[in-house]
């Protein structure tokens, strides 16, 4: 496989395919195996990430990456094989978060910067000799009808773009994910609030994206749909869509070969069906696919349970998630197909 910039880029959108993003942190990790009932350890967190890498029709047909939490890239399945060798077998990139959490901004109460930037050039060459090929860094945008402030706004920006110089100096793809939160507090937004805030917070990250000379051609965009807050979710899907296609025509450059949205608590079907709407009714710039945490991996976690006997059921539920995602990412998904699953 090319080592380019722009190749890999564009592989990781390649038609129909799309990102796992199975990089939550220790504590959110901990938060979703309470959900079953399971203890998050170093083992048990291997199991369930090992389970999903080895779920072999979603990884080698839907999945063209794995967005990684550090101690995940260095692990080994229960076999002794890296499970950075067991995405790469299924034709799969391993990929890396390396972004070190969004913290409260001093002066800004309720608004937040991710840090991470102090020893990245370091850590990069560590992460790319493991066999990561792209990283990921998320900003985090407050959303009210005061938030975000423009301080925040653009101290975010200016991190994204940082880091996005430094990744594609060490040969790694920046995924430039700065995230308006859809369930965030107050989280009663409505959509022309979220439509106003993701295109602005759009617009001052490509500012600054170009201000650090960061090559568009060797990323990807992550960015949230425009949508109304988890508490205020009334829009239509064909909303949703015709609202986000609008705010990224403006804001996004063609030269950036693919956009990958994040879920950010949207359902799963939610999720599913709003990519899916945008690629049926448009012809656009840019892929336009999925790299979701919780709306890949929900039926999946639940199926498996933390059991080594329901691994074959955890993964069939992945799979068919995956294949959902990519009909969405073609623009052929349907709602009577989630039935057969
Ligand atoms: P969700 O799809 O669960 O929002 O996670 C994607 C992600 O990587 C957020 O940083």
């Amino acid at each position: 496989m090319s080592e380019r910039l722009e190749d890999i880029a564009v592989a990781m959108v390649a038609n129909g395919r799309g990102l796992l993003a199975a990089d939550e942190s220790t504590a959110t990790i901990k938060k979703r195996f309470d959900g079953i009932g399971l203890e998050s350890t170093e083992t048990s967190r291997r199991d369930y990430r090992e389970m999903l890498v080895r779920a072999d029709e979603a990884m080698r047909k839907y999945i063209s990456g794995v967005i990684l939490y550090e101690e995940t890239l260095f692990q080994k399945a229960a076999d002794g094989t890296p499970l950075v060798d067991v995405i790469r077998a299924a034709g799969s990139i391993p990929g890396i978060k390396v972004d070190a959490g969004a913290k409260p901004m001093t002066n800004f109460p309720a608004e937040t910067i991710t840090e991470g930037l102090d020893g990245l050039a370091q850590r990069l060459t560590k992460y790319y000799e493991a066999g990561a090929r792209f990283a990921k860094w998320r900003g985090v945008i407050a959303i009210s009808d005061t938030l975000p402030s423009p301080g925040a706004v653009r101290a975010n920006a200016h991190a994204l773009a940082r880091y996005a110089a430094l990744c594609q100096e060490a040969g790694i793809v920046p995924i430039v994910e700065p995230e308006v939160l859809m369930d965030g507090a107050p989280g009663d937004h409505s959509i022309d609030r979220s439509q106003e805030v993701t295109e602005w917070t759009l617009r001052v990250t490509f500012e600054a994206l170009a201000e650090m000379r960061v090559k568009l051609e060797g990323m990807i965009l992550k960015p949230s749909m425009v949508i109304d807050g988890k508490k205020a979710r009334k829009a239509s899907v064909a909303e949703v869509a015709e609202r986000t296609i609008k705010v990224l025509r403006r804001t996004v450059p063609s030269a950036v070969p693919g956009i990958a949205f994040l879920s950010g608590g949207q359902t799963t079907e939610e999720a599913t069906a709003h990519l899916s709407a945008m690629n049926a009714t448009h012809i656009l710039p840019w892929k336009l696919t999925f790299s979701y945490g919780r709306a890949l991996q929900q039926e999946a976690l639940s199926a498996w349970n933390g059991k080594a006997e329901n691994v074959a059921a955890g993964q069939r539920a992945f799979s068919h998630r995956a294949e959902m995602c990519s009909l969405a990412a073609k623009g052929s998904w349907k709602k009577d197909l989630e039935k057969a699953a």
